[in-house]
């Protein structure tokens, strides 16, 4: 495919040619960086938040563009409920904007939503958040293009800490038997069952770490990280990610 750069005089080449034969099936991404991109322009970390909002629907488009079959983006950590409750609120409020306004459009290009945490967890005043996630789900399940993965009061560890109890459950019932538990049948009770691998995790802002995302899914994906604050990333940032990795050797623990 090919894409022309708005930063022609970066002297960057204008367009990135893709071997879409070696594209990633699922790319996970870590939006870092924009409190730090609001605040190099002396604005409130919330219209950092938004600007990143922005960049994820271009994100989003050009992934589905690509042939991407599922993308998943870390918007809240279980963890995040610690920030000011100005800012989550803010967060609170992107997201069900975001919901309210995207979702016939996101339907229409046959996005299916899922998403990976714990919804009914959230604090009650969130009623409409909940009742907007649920129904944004439950009407784009049957959609075949891009699967559009929101981890969203989402951690890491509670995740395997989850399927680790429905299983110990299951067991205890009588339904299974400790020799029963393997990968597969682990794997089918965390939040990812159905989806491809994670081929692919890209960090934006120069952070090098995994702040409690998918633990067990990354054992084998590749990693990339920019210094580009996530505001920032647009399509040409993300065809160079892109690139990178179809230039990856992925040996899986071979040689
Ligand atoms: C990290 O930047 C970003 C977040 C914690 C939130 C990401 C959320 C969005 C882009 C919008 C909400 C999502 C949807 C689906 C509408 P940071 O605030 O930690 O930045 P900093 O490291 O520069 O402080």
């Amino acid at each position: 495919m090919a894409f022309f750069g708005k930063d022609e005089a970066q002297n960057r080449p204008r367009e990135i040619e893709l071997d879409r034969s070696r594209l990633p099936r699922h790319v996970a991404i870590i939006m870092d960086g924009n409190g730090r991109w609001a605040q190099k322009r002396g604005l409130p970390r919330t219209f950092g938040h938004k600007a990143g909002v922005e960049a994820l629907r271009e994100i989003i488009r050009h992934s589905d563009e690509l042939g991407i079959e599922a993308l998943t983006i870390y918007a809240f950590s279980t963890e995040n409920w610690k920030r000011s409750a100005e800012e989550v609120g803010a967060l609170m409020g992107l997201l069900l904007e975001y919901f309210t306004k995207e979702l016939d459009e996101l339907n229409e290009e046959n996005v299916q939503i899922r998403i990976l945490g714990d919804i009914d967890g959230m604090p009650a005043e969130l009623d409409k958040q909940k009742s907007a996630l649920h129904a944004a789900i439950e009407r784009t399940k049957g959609n075949t293009g891009l699967k559009l993965c929101i981890a969203l009061n989402y951690g890491g560890r509670q995740e395997i800490v989850r399927a680790a109890r429905i299983l110990a459950q299951q067991t205890a019932q009588g339904l299974i038997s400790p020799e029963e538990i393997d990968m597969p049948r682990f794997e089918s009770q965390l939040y990812t069952a159905g989806l491809p691998e994670v081929d692919f995790l890209i960090r934006t802002s120069g952070e090098i770490r995994l702040s409690n995302f998918l633990l067990y899914q990354l054992a084998y994906a590749e990693f990339y990280q920019t210094d580009i604050l996530w505001p920032d990333f647009d399509r040409r940032a993300y065809d160079e990610a892109l690139l990178a990795y179809t230039k990856r050797n992925r040996r899986f623990g071979g040689v």
